[in-house]
């Protein structure tokens, strides 16, 4: 399976999932990493594994219709089969989403449907929750919406700041996506109605 990866900054759950298709017998394959912000720089990172980037700077479109357009023909010519959206920060027109539909999956670092959006961590301490974690869900039009892959808890320790808490969702994070992935590529994970139902295989 061709993957493309839509990236905004850091990097790190691109690395993940680098790392994870390299893996001896891995059915998918990163065949473009595409960045909307010119010095992101998990950019670097993909280029060292030595994927094919791509920046497209959002800047640069004059509307969400053209940019998604731009986006749409370059993972295409790519033979992308499914999107990974890894710190993607635009949001995308429902056209384009339609397009992908069952076909994008993104990771949210809390546990969807709780603290969509931004700021999630301070939200959670705000909140007064004692567990957070990470969410790997297919893309639907609402943010942060879609059926659930897969989902990780991680606790609020006594003395967390956003910071802390964000470094310790981070670490789950980058286990999740890569085992959500792995579902998705070797077909075990599939979307029925609005939910996926995932074959375990008699594991
Ligand atoms: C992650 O926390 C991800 O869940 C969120 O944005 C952050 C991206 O980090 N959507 P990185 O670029 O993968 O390091």
């Amino acid at each position: 399976m061709r993957i493309g990866i839509l990236i905004s900054g850091r990097g790190s759950n691109l690395k993940a999932l680098i790392d994870t298709c390299a893996e001896p017998g891995f059915r998918g394959r990163i065949a473009l990493v595409i960045s909307n912000r010119p010095g992101a720089p998990g950019l670097a990172i993909a280029e060292a594994a030595g994927i094919p980037t791509l920046v497209i700077d959002h800047k640069e479109y004059a509307s969400r219709t053209t940019f998604d357009a731009e986006l749409d023909q370059a993972l295409r010519k790519a033979g992308v089969e499914l999107i990974c959206n890894a710190g993607f920060m635009r949001i995308l027109t429902d056209e384009f989403v339609e397009k992908w539909r069952d076909r994008q999956i993104n990771i949210h670092p809390s546990i969807l449907p709780a603290f969509k959006g931004m700021h999630v961590h301070q939200r959670a301490l705000d909140a007064g929750v004692k567990i957070t974690g990470c969410t790997v869900h297919f893309v639907r039009a609402e943010m942060d919406e879609g059926p659930i892959v897969a989902q990780a808890a991680v606790p609020v320790l006594p003395g967390d700041t956003a910071e802390t808490l964000a470094a310790r969702v981070l670490e789950a994070e980058h286990k999740l996506y890569p085992l959500a992935l792995r579902l998705i590529v070797d077909g075990r994970a599939r979307v029925a109605g609005e939910q996926v139902v995932i074959d375990y295989d008699g594991e």
